[in-house]
């Protein structure tokens, strides 16, 4: 993958420009008030939060309306972004932290990694995260059947659901809807709330 594709027009093309840009801002106001929803009702006190991979930041500021005393550390490995916005510049599969996360998200990003880039990123989720990982990726099977392919950027890797899940089970429980609890965090989660 070359990072520097990464640049301002990457982002103005698919964040800025609303004829070709991949989502609209309610759509990371929705999502920052569902997992700030589903947080809470799962009695999860949030005071930090790691977004891998953040880009603009487009859920930087829908999270801290969500949990407002907690902070928020932006990561990404686009050097444009990271000096424009104040990031933390690094590889999703490399950033190491002294302390864990309550709350990791990592939206549209592992799909640009290679598979052992991907499998360590995912290994690094676990390393980071102590309490809900929010992970959302381009599978094979969105490419397909959910997207829309003019405003999706194909020059992805393009994996299939059943090479993530595994990956993910070994460190986290699928609570559904993106949302994964770190198998050590110690939350009691009726049996059908979970999916493994
Ligand atoms: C599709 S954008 C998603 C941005 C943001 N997460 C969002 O949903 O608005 C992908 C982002 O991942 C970043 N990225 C790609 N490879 C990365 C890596 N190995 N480590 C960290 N960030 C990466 C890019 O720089 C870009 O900002």
């Amino acid at each position: 993958m070359n990072i520097n594709k990464f640049d301002e027009a990457y982002y103005t093309r698919y964040y800025g420009d609303r004829k070709t840009r991949v989502a609209e801002p309610i759509y990371f106001n929705n999502l920052a008030r569902y997992l700030g929803a589903y947080t809470r009702f799962l009695g999860l006190k949030v005071q930090s939060i790691v977004d891998l991979g953040c880009g603009v930041g487009t859920l930087k500021l829908p999270l801290l309306g969500r949990f407002p005393k907690a902070t928020y550390t932006g990561v990404d490995i686009s050097q444009y972004a990271c000096a424009k916005f104040g990031w933390e510049c690094a590889a999703v599969s490399e950033y190491c932290s002294p302390e864990k996360f309550d709350l990791v998200v990592c939206h549209d990003v592992i799909q640009y990694l290679n598979d052992k880039e991907a499998k360590a990123a995912i290994k690094n989720f676990d390393s980071l995260c102590q309490g809900i990982l929010y992970f959302s990726v381009l599978t094979e099977e969105d490419y397909v059947e959910n997207c829309d392919q003019s405003r999706t950027d194909s020059a992805v890797n393009l994996r299939t659901v059943d090479w993530y899940r595994p990956k993910l089970q070994r460190y986290f429980r699928n609570l559904g809807g993106g949302v994964y609890l770190s198998r050590d965090c110690e939350i009691a989660i009726y049996a059908l709330e979970h999916l493994d």
